[in-house]
């Protein structure tokens, strides 16, 4: 069975309690656990990971990469958090492993601080899912059976 790497980034294991009128009440453990629901549902497997250090996501990001070429990885769903709007490591990583990315964001980032509104992983995603809440890993995560199905 194909697996789907669902990866988190800084600060995203606090969800639940971190500023919830803007991330919701959902924690971690709980979205983890709708991503393998959604994964099972579609006949894939769902590794979920969570980092708050960027060597981290990249090494994981990496290793998405050797599944990838190995066929046992069909891709990565990642909500960097706030490495998105500053991290070119995380932009030349995405690039480089040639992984089917789609990135996620709970919260609908251009309606924040300008700041957030220039990502460094748009470019090179395949797909941006952004302002549905924590559906939206669950979004992503059927995107990602589409792209692979249409890959046959
Ligand atoms: C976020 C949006 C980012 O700007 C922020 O730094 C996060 C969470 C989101 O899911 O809405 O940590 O990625």
């Amino acid at each position: 069975m194909p697996t789907i790497l669902v990866l988190n980034g800084p600060n995203l294991n606090l969800l639940g309690t971190r500023e919830p009128a803007t991330y919701g009440s959902t924690t971690l453990a709980d979205v983890e656990a709708l991503c393998a629901a959604a994964g099972q549902k579609l006949g894939f497997a769902v590794e979920c990971r969570q980092s708050n250090h960027e060597g981290v996501l990249i090494d994981a990001l990496h290793e998405a990469g050797h599944g990838f070429k190995a066929g046992s990885v069909a891709g990565v769903v990642f909500n960097a958090g706030a490495y998105t709007h500053s991290s070119v490591a995380l932009h030349d990583a995405i690039r480089a492993i040639e992984v089917p990315v789609i990135e996620v964001h709970i919260s609908n980032v251009h309606a924040r601080e300008s700041f957030r509104h220039h990502s460094w992983l748009s470019p090179v995603a395949a797909g941006i899912i952004v302002g549905f809440g924590v559906d939206g890993y669950v979004m992503a995560i059927e995107a990602l059976a589409r792209k692979a199905a249409a890959k046959g």
